[in-house]
């Protein structure tokens, strides 16, 4: 009888901080998550931003040749992608935003192609941590328009930890049930 396959998980890590709150959450995930995982560290990648250059309007890839392109495989075979950004300005922090406009590629081929991505069905998260009371909104609403682009079918209402400036994440113990929830909602997929 076949096996069941290994369920695999890409996490788009956004902190510059190796030890910092975002940090603190993802070893929780870490331990919970079941599976396969590979983090992408986005202020340590060697990724290039998108440059709007337009090549994927005429076939289906991105001409730019660096990091991305084992991310982009294993993000077409995974089953859950995991946003895990500090809040910058209410957003999601630029570095991460750097990998994600690689995605373009992806609705450049449902749009301007009228192909398939190639993309396997998702589940997603969405992890964010904020220095005050937190107006997480406007990344996580990035985050999901993110997520869905990857195919991200259901998405798991978002784990924020607020005022880490008083109460670090590391010690937030509602924010860490939030992230066990959200990696039984990744193991159940
Ligand atoms: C440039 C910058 C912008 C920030 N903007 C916000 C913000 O809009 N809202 C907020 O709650 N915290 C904001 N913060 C605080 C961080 O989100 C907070 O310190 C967070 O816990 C850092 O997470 P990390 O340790 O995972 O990097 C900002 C911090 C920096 C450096």
């Amino acid at each position: 009888m076949e096996s069941a396959r290994e369920r695999k998980t890409l996490i788009l890590n956004g902190s510059p901080r190796k030890n910092g709150d975002t940090a603190a959450l993802l070893r929780i995930l870490d331990r919970e998550l079941a599976g396969e995982k590979r983090t992408i560290d986005c202020y340590r990648a060697d990724v290039s931003p998108c440059v709007d250059c337009r090549a994927c309007w005429r076939e289906k890839r991105c001409v730019i040749d660096d990091a991305m392109q084992e991310i982009y495989r294993y993000v077409e075979d995974c089953d859950n992608v995991v946003v895990a950004s500090p809040v910058y300005f209410s957003g999601l922090t630029g570095k991460l935003l750097d990998v994600a406009s690689r995605f373009q590629v992806y609705y450049s081929a449902r749009v301007f192609l009228g192909a398939d991505p190639g993309l396997r069905p998702k589940r997603g998260g969405v992890i964010l941590a904020g220095g005050g009371d937190g107006r997480p909104d406007g990344a996580f609403v990035t985050a999901k328009i993110l997520l869905r682009q990857l195919n991200a079918r259901e998405i798991f209402p978002l784990v924020c930890s607020r005022n880490t400036n008083t109460l670090p994440a590391a010690e937030d113990a509602e924010a860490a049930a939030g992230v066990r929830e959200l990696a039984a909602f990744l193991n159940a997929g």
